[in-house]
């Protein structure tokens, strides 16, 4: 028999925003990246989502995209609305980006042990809650990538 005992399932983490274009999808890219970057990628199961689903199906927000691909960070990934009945069992950790996205999860019966704020994991963090950009300029861009580069560091030191 193979011997099994080092190998074990990936960790689950989702990101979670509220349309699932700008902050959430941006999140997952830079941990995708860092991840590989470091060669761990494939320990973790890596996904992101939104509480509303208006965006369903559609790619990033084009300045999320440009953002990223200043840092030369690709976003797959395609909006998708939260869903208690996969979700919530089919991830470890659920990484609320404000508030608001936090008490959502746990309306939708999200276990505390499982949320966590992703600037708690921010070394020095500048407030507690990734603010939404949709409605603003380019620069709020900037201002979150930052923001979310810091704590997915933060967030890979303390899954390791
Ligand atoms: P996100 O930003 O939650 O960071 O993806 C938003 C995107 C779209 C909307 C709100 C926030 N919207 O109302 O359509």
């Amino acid at each position: 028999m193979p011997d099994q005992t080092n190998r074990s399932e990936p960790t689950g983490v989702l990101f979670v925003c509220l349309g699932n274009i700008c902050r959430s999808p941006l999140a997952e890219g830079i941990f995708i990246h860092l991840a590989r970057e470091r060669g761990v990628l494939g320990r973790f199961s890596i996904d992101s989502c939104g509480t509303g689903g208006w965006h369903a199906g559609e790619p990033a927000d084009p300045r999320s995209i440009a953002v990223a691909a200043k840092h030369g960070i690709e976003l797959p990934s395609r909006a998708r609305k939260f869903d208690p009945a996969a979700d919530i069992d089919g991830f470890d950790w659920l990484i609320p980006m404000d508030r608001q996205n936090h008490r959502d999860l746990r309306d939708h019966g999200v276990p505390e042990r499982k949320l966590k704020l992703i600037l708690d994991f921010h070394p020095q963090p500048p407030t507690r809650e990734v603010p939404d950009p949709y409605y603003g300029g380019p620069d709020g861009f900037d201002k979150v990538y930052q923001m979310l580069v810091r704590s997915c560091e933060g967030l890979l030191d303390s899954l390791r």
